[in-house]
């Protein structure tokens, strides 16, 4: 087990390029799946969610080299339409192989999916949708089994604009003879990302970016090469690190528009910003001030992945905020580990009231999930102090070499083994 040594209390200082977003990596290298030969895709951040794909891809019969951020896929050899527990429980995105699988071998049999624990997260919209494009589903009670002949739908229609259903259905719709329309998708720029690799590979998908996206069916997908857009959700950790630190930074590799959701957040905090094409300069004030209320919501709204970090930063700011989560149940776990830092926080259902304290101290916490993990790192970098994090596993599974670049920036972070204590 490794954790983190934490030297707290240094302003964050310097630039930090951004790598490729996970939540892009993740379902495009899934859908690599459907593609007859090589796709390159590059600026895929070594994280260990991408890690597992990999290694799901490779079980399926696929052959995956890295070279630097570069994941080139070869699908030639695919013989499987099985995934077993030991894969699927690693994380919750690995259910996208359900709609890539259906499309490809035209059935699919896999285990339950794992994932962080920050809610109920059930797969029924992702389920009720494969049906709807006539897949006979059955579960049961560990495997989720697809079979049958599929035929695109006129309308698919979601409850809620579920970012992994919106994918599973792009994925099993791709080769279907027809038209399928899936109303109320959802908008997340990493499923505009998703479509711009497939469409390259000869997909006919449009709408992405909008609640509504078509899917004309396609006889094959080709060969291609593809760069992933850059992390949003990493940009925000970082600048809510120079925030919370008092300090500056300035995220390069970014795309502003992506950003636009939690720019106004930082504003309103009393941070000083300057936008250009080169990336987002951040210089925090003295003290942050509060924001008022804050909402998570699906894109274009505030991100859930930033609500944890975002906390975290206004733990220290003048006044009272208030954070509410709509999007998941149970995104307020990693609370209890910012109150050893002598955050005071309140929380009640899905609300958090924050009465920012002055000074955070040192504390020895954990880690609860990606997230909430990246939270306590920053109220360990922003505590005076010596602090221990630990299950920092959870943070390698959506940050590449956090300690190193916070390290570059004048925060001191080490990665600890256990057996060098
Ligand atoms: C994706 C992101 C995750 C982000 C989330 C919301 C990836 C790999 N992960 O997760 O980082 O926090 O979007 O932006 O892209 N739901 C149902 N039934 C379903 C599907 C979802 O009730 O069939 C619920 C979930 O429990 C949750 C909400 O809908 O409360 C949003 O989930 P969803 O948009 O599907 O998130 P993920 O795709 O799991």
């Amino acid at each position: 087990m490794e954790y983190y040594q934490v030297v707290g209390g240094s302003p964050l200082r310097g630039s930090v390029n951004i790598h490729g977003a996970k939540n892009s990596v993740l379902p495009i290298l899934a859908a690599s799946l459907l593609v007859q030969g090589e796709s390159v895709i590059h600026n895929c951040p070594c994280l260990s969610d991408v890690e597992y794909t990999v290694k799901i891809l490779q079980y399926l019969g696929a052959s995956v080299s890295r070279d630097g951020a570069t994941l080139t896929v070869n699908t030639a050899t695919i013989g499987r339409a099985d995934i077993p527990e030991s894969l699927m429980k690693e994380m919750r995105s690995s259910i996208i192989f359900l709609g890539a699988l259906a499309a490809r071998q035209g059935r699919a049999c896999v285990y339950l999916p794992g994932g962080c624990e920050i809610g109920l997260r059930p797969i029924d919209m992702h389920l009720s949708g494969l049906q709807a494009l006539h897949y006979a589903v059955s579960f049961d009670g560990s495997n989720i089994c697809l079979s049958g002949e599929a035929a695109a739908a006129d309308k698919v229609v979601l409850p809620f604009p579920s970012v992994g259903a919106t994918e599973n259905l792009i994925l099993s719709s791709v080769f279907l003879p027809g038209k399928t329309t899936i109303i109320n998708a959802a908008r997340e720029p990493e499923i505009e990302d998703l479509c711009n690799y497939l469409n390259r590979a000869g997909a006919k998908i449009r709408g992405a970016l909008t609640p509504v996206i078509e899917i004309e069916g396609v006889q094959a997908l080709h060969a291609t090469e593809h760069t992933v857009i850059p992390d949003r959700i990493v940009a925000a950790t970082f600048l809510c690190a120079a925030a919370i630190t008092g300090g500056e930074v300035t995220v390069r590799r970014v795309c502003l528009s992506h950003l636009a959701p939690v720019i106004s957040v930082f504003q309103q905090s009393g941070c000083q910003l300057q936008l250009d094409k080169t990336g987002v300069y951040l210089k925090a004030p003295k003290r942050l001030r509060r924001v008022k209320h804050i909402e998570t919501m699906a894109y274009p709204g505030f991100p859930t992945d930033c609500q944890a970090p975002v906390c975290a930063m206004l733990a220290t700011a003048h006044g009272t905020s208030v954070l509410s989560e709509t999007v998941f149940e149970n995104r307020f776990i990693y609370v209890p580990q910012l109150r050893r830092f002598g955050a005071d926080i309140t929380v009640k259902d899905r609300v958090a009231v924050i009465s920012g304290v002055r000074r955070l101290h040192a504390a020895d916490a954990v880690c609860t999930d990606l997230r909430g993990g990246a939270a306590v790192l920053l109220a360990a970098i922003a505590a005076e102090g010596e602090s221990v994090i630990k299950n920092i596993h959870h943070i390698d599974r959506g940050y590449e070499a956090l300690e190193a670049q916070l390290t570059a920036a004048g925060v001191t972070v080490k990665r600890i083994k256990d057996e060098e204590v």
